[in-house]
């Protein structure tokens, strides 16, 4: 894609009154460093700004169903991970639902025959500011990012995205993301909702959302979470009882000082286990890469493979993949990780419950689905 077709479309946007940029064509990826040749489907990635005063950009990568299956009749799925603070790049799109995963050399991509974009248009979207390559220029945002702010930043994003993508609007829109983002996908769902509220054929076609292993109600999840541990032998009648006592009632992502000693003592008995996937080996960081590299390819046996953010941290952080990707392009000041620990740790509004919003979605009449993955099958992370 050469320079001049960008400004041919955006001279001839200026005429119709609007000049981005950043424009559709610009995004385009011709091919991803490593990828299968021929794939059959379009990709665009780059920035969206949700904020000019402070400088905040949202980065987004959209996947298109085959050309073969038209993408032009198929739903769009925004789609979000958790954390908080972790990357829809690494997790949903490298790892689970995404067509391309990384082989254990960090450079090369084998296709994902469980991709979700062979049968609608996905889009994922690093949230908030300060996650993957979506960055802040004003550095005091990553220490106050929240619920609220990540979910006003998020539509802000959708309402620039439509405009940079017209074909999508009024399209069947859902939105789906997992564990954390049990929190950000109901949020989101009501602001759409909400503004869409009266509105003849909104340009967000909102449908409904989906979401796995979702944190969704505080309370209610830690007794889930104890009972796991507990029931699977991982922590002893005592620590399930002082957990019960210590958490009730209490906040997940700002728990009280008695609920955190409770934890570290359910994590220490726990010993070095992958709490994803408690019947295989965790990751052994100094090994993994090694010994994948000598010909056990994890990918063929379909064997879950507990280093794959190892690789992605590779590949990720590759000059050649940010150019191609539309990536960085302000030269953030750290690497791409799959989880920002400064945003994870300074996260500040975290309401107890989503049951209102549910409440709320359910009586409107949207669709919702609400599913969870069992260990030992396909995994989902943060
Ligand atoms: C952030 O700052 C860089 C460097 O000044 C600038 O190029 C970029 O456009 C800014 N980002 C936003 C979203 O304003
Ligand atoms: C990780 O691999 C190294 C080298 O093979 C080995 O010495 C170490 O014990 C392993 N650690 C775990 C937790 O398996
Ligand atoms: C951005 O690029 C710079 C080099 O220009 C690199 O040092 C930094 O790690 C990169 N950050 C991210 C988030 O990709």
């Amino acid at each position: 894609m050469g320079q001049s077709v960008v400004s041919v479309v955006c001279v001839l946007s200026l005429i119709v009154g609007t000049c981005f940029a950043s424009s559709q064509v610009s995004d385009r990826i011709t091919e991803l460093p490593g990828q299968p040749k021929n794939v059959g489907f379009a990709q665009y990635s780059g920035y969206v700004t949700v904020n000019e005063q402070a400088g905040r950009a949202l980065f987004y990568w959209l996947v298109e169903t085959p050309a073969s299956r038209k993408p032009e009749s198929r739903p769009l799925v925004l789609w979000l991970n958790g954390g908080p603070g972790c990357s829809s790049v690494a997790y949903g799109a490298a790892e689970e639902i995404g067509p391309f995963h990384i082989r254990p050399d960090g450079k090369t991509l084998y296709l994902n025959p469980y991709a979700w974009s062979s049968l609608a248009n996905l889009l994922f979207l690093e949230s908030p500011a300060g996650v993957g390559f979506s960055y802040t220029n004003t550095s005091s945002d990553l220490y106050t990012a929240g619920d609220k702010k990540t979910a006003e930043d998020a539509y802000t994003f959708l309402v620039n995205w439509f405009e940079r993508f017209p074909q999508y609007k009024h399209r069947d829109f859902y939105i789906a993301g997992e564990s954390y983002a049990g929190h950000y996908v109901p949020q989101l769902s009501q602001i759409v909702y909400q503004r869409n509220k009266g509105v003849q054929n909104p340009i967000i076609n909102f449908k409904g959302f989906l979401v796995g292993n979702a944190v969704t109600d505080d309370y209610h999840d830690y007794v889930g979470t104890f009972e796991y541990w507990w029931t699977h032998g991982l922590i002893s009648d005592s620590t399930y009882r002082l957990l019960r006592v210590a958490c009730d009632f209490g906040s997940s992502q700002h728990p009280s000082l008695e609920c955190m000693k409770a934890l570290n003592v359910a994590v220490l008995e726990q010993g070095k286990i992958d709490p994803y996937s408690i019947y295989t080996r965790p990751c052994n960081n100094t090994q993994s890469l090694k010994r994948e590299l000598k010909g056990h390819y994890p990918w063929m046996s379909r064997a879950y493979d507990p280093c794959t953010d190892r690789y992605s941290e590779v590949y990720f952080n590759r000059p050649e993949v940010q150019k191609a990707l539309h990536a960085n392009l302000t030269r953030i000041s750290y690497p791409w990780k799959t989880c920002s620990d400064i945003v994870g740790n300074y996260w500040a509004d975290s309401p107890l419950s989503m049951l209102p919003i549910y409440q709320e979605l359910i009586a409107a009449g949207l669709r919702i689905w609400v599913y969870r993955l069992v260990a030992g099958a396909k995994y989902t992370k943060d």
